[in-house]
């Protein structure tokens, strides 16, 4: 390898598909995948350090259930695929980006069935496509209902195998930024409570959602928008952040946190969301019925469940009986089996839970943002894909393209800049005790998530809006107080992610002239 100036140094935060994809892609790209006689003589030699503070079981990548879309049935066009993208995210995508995501997801589908992923397929052989909510043809390419997991898996692997990538277990906590440039992350490691400015030509933000910012989510305990926070921390433009997409079906329990996802795909298979009196809840609502966009079945949900005063509908799974259900949905049949409830027989308890962010950082199709050295990908990321709501499965299609294009572009463009070598910056909360101030971040988080569900969730309203802003800005104050009394814990950390998440998101949602998508005010045209 070449002299250490000669280095290309890469930081990825997150350790999920877009994190793994990019880091995987930017070492086969530079050719540092390949036998030394087959590499590029004039490669530059990369090393990439993922940042995760998280086993990647513990990503929204790895609990993806449903799969990626791709245009593989011998009836459907990209132009389709393109044309209910566009649809469900009601214009407000880019075009452009759109169509290059699109046009890439069966080669795509290919690249990964070539590393050894396995799709399921139907009896003649062929790849099985599913259908789930806004496609007007069945294209949802899956491994059972753990099609996220399938693709971490062979991911994991490349990332395992190469010399090139290094996995650091921190929490990241800011972004270094100077002259105009991102230079590095500052980190907290989980372990000693001690931070690390860590220096690198490239700084990737692949953090994933931030779906705990509301009382019921899909999401992993990790989402909390941490990439999203230090990159409006520093600056850097968000787009879309008004649009949060709920998902229709989460299994209701009685409690709040991450909530068990039941898959679109079970609607695709046949299942019919029902009323509590047993009407079918969306007869008459949307020309695609249960499988209407999700921000159209979710907001039904929502007015029912309000207008009824009920914690939740049903679906009912019948229609796909015991065994069919059991042999294509095994995670959800096993996980349903220990609460008490037989699928394919039992109607299942569901509500709407946050899902997925369509907004994020700033970012073109090739994932740069408009501060230099940073790009991001993944959900954390607005390329302009989901506009105004996402369609089903887009996302990890999305995880896969782009980064493809950014590892291209890094290799292009990275400065030459010697970065800083990494320094500690000393211990900054004692690691395994509370750091003891005033302010309880658990009842801060709480009463957060409150008001982000009752204000800025399905249903919002202007005057609900400005209310949410003003108790966000208390719970900003708490964690200013906490932070200047030197709590420095992961718990702060996430509280002050989440905070800023939640401002982002309202004052986008003040900001938006129209309801649109997933962002609906009452009284306000869409
Ligand atoms: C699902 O399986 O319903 C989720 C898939 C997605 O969010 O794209």
């Amino acid at each position: 390898m070449g002299r250490d100036d000669q280095w290309l140094d890469v930081i990825v935060v997150g350790g999920g598909i877009a994190g793994m994809a990019y880091a995987t892609q930017l070492v086969e790209q530079a050719g540092f995948a390949r036998p030394e006689p087959l590499r590029r003589r004039s490669a530059r030699p990369v090393r990439v350090r993922i940042i995760a503070k998280e086993a990647v079981s513990g990503s929204n990548s790895f609990a993806a259930q449903g799969g990626m879309a791709a245009v593989l049935h011998p009836a459907d066009s990209t132009a389709s695929h393109v044309r209910d993208t566009l649809t469900v995210g009601e214009g407000r995508n880019d075009p452009a980006v759109v169509r290059r995501v699109v046009r890439e997801g069966p080669a795509m589908v290919r690249a990964l069935t070539g590393m050894g992923a396995v799709f399921d397929a139907d009896a003649t052989g062929r790849i099985a496509l599913a259908r789930e909510g806004g496609h007007t043809i069945a294209r949802v390419v899956h491994h059972l209902d753990r099609t996220g997991a399938e693709i971490v898996r062979v991911l994991q692997e490349r990332v395992r195998a190469s010399p090139c990538i290094t996995v650091i277990d921190e929490q990241a906590v800011d972004l270094l930024v100077d002259g105009g440039r991102c230079i590095g992350v500052r980190t907290r490691d989980p372990l000693t409570g001690i931070w690390t400015d860590r220096f690198a030509h490239v700084v990737v933000l692949a953090t994933g959602g931030a779906g705990q910012v509301y009382l019921h989510t899909t999401n992993p305990p990790g989402a909390t928008g941490d990439g999203i926070a230090m990159a409006a921390r520093a600056g850097v433009p968000l787009k879309d952040m008004a649009f949060v997409q709920f998902h229709p079906t989460a299994l209701y329990t009685g409690g709040t946190g991450t909530a068990f996802l039941i898959s679109e795909a079970v609607r695709g298979a046949g299942a019919v969301l029902l009323r509590a009196d047993g009407r079918p809840l969306m007869a008459g609502v949307h020309p695609q019925g249960d499988l209407a966009p999700r921000n159209v079945v979710a907001r039904t949900i929502a007015r029912v469940m309000a207008r009824s005063r009920v914690p939740h509908v049903w679906l009912d799974t019948s229609p796909i009986g015991a065994e069919r259900f059991a042999r294509e949905f095994p995670a959800i049949n096993a996980h349903c089996l220990e609460q008490g409830i037989t699928p394919g027989r039992d109607r299942i308890p569901v509500m709407p839970a946050a899902h997925y962010l369509c907004g994020g950082i700033r970012t073109d199709g090739t994932g740069r943002t408009t501060l230099k050295g940073l790009l991001a990908l993944g959900e954390c990321a607005c390329s302009g894909l989901h506009g105004a709501d996402r369609l089903a499965s887009n996302s990890l299609l999305e995880a896969l393209v782009i980064p493809r294009h950014a590892a291209a572009h890094t290799l292009r463009t990275a400065s030459k800049r010697v970065p800083g070598a990494d320094r500690p910056v000393g211990e900054q909360a004692v690691p395994g005790k509370d750091h003891h101030t005033s302010v309880d971040h658990d009842a801060v988080m709480d009463a957060l998530r409150r008001t982000m569900t009752r204000h800025a969730g399905i249903l919002r309203s202007e005057h609900g809006l400005h209310q949410a802003l003003r108790r966000i800005e208390r719970a900003g104050m708490d964690a200013e107080r906490a932070w200047a009394q030197g709590d420095r814990s992961a718990g702060m950390i996430a509280l002050r992610n989440m905070v800023a998440v939640s401002r982002s998101i309202v004052l986008a949602a003040l900001a938006e002239p129209f309801s649109a998508g997933t962002h609906w005010v009452s009284g306000v045209r869409g």
